[in-house]
């Protein structure tokens, strides 16, 4: 399962390539207003600390504004991925930018249905987003299990994207499932290194080493 930093806080994103684990970043307009950064500026600078695809946003609602700011946006580096949201105007833009080759992200999806119509679009990623899913009553893991079991059927080659993870049994179920990507903010993926008994363990290591006065 790939794994994507959801922020537009380069420090961390530079922080979490630096382990080698990190397959991506998405970014919205939410995470934009959050850095106080200028989103051509700090895109651009994300895109040059990671390999993988940054996905970002549009804001216009209508197709051909959308196809104007995507314009822009794809001039930044090779590894933008335009992100869409998933309405009808939306997925006109996805099927024009991914006939041209261009990497697109559909985000806001809170259906199986709405996967579906994304994959016929030719997504590259499709975005559920299970943390809002759950926050309204709905099961937001069981509509991973459905998206899976839809693409699969179909051998779509859409990659499932489980976005808005809020912890690490978000990301576990997601790899039960076979979900293709996650993406979470820094605090949860450093969160998925801990363990207590890992501490614990390193602790006790150390005081024995201590007594045998060696050193290495
Ligand atoms: C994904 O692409 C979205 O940016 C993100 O996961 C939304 O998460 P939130 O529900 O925590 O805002």
């Amino acid at each position: 399962m790939k794994f994507f930093v959801d922020t537009a806080d380069t420090a961390e994103i530079a922080d979490l390539a630096a382990t080698g684990l990190l397959d991506g970043v998405t970014t919205n307009p939410s995470l934009i207003a959050k850095s106080g950064r200028d989103f051509m500026e700090v895109t651009k600078e994300i895109c040059g600390l990671v390999h993988g695809p940054v996905s970002a946003e549009v804001i216009a609602l209508d197709h051909e504004g959308m196809m104007r700011e995507a314009e822009k946006l794809r001039k930044i580096a090779d590894n933008v991925c335009i992100k869409v949201p998933l309405t009808i105007d939306g997925l006109k833009t996805c099927k024009k930018l991914s006939g041209d080759g261009t990497m697109v992200n559909v985000t806001l999806c809170f259906s199986a249905n709405q996967a579906l119509l994304a994959a016929k679009a030719g997504a590259t990623f499709i975005s559920p987003f299970v943390g809002r899913h759950d926050d309204n009553g709905f099961d937001g893991m069981g509509l991973i299990s459905d998206i899976r079991l839809i693409y699969d059927n179909y051998s779509f080659a859409t990659e499932i994207l489980v976005a808005s993870v809020r912890h690490g049994i978000h990301v576990l179920e997601s790899a039960k499932i076979g979900a293709d990507v996650m993406t979470a903010p820094p605090a949860v993926i450093k969160g998925l290194f801990k363990h207590v008994l890992t501490d614990k363990g390193i602790e006790g290591f150390l005081a024995d080493w201590a007594k045998t006065g060696q050193t290495l």
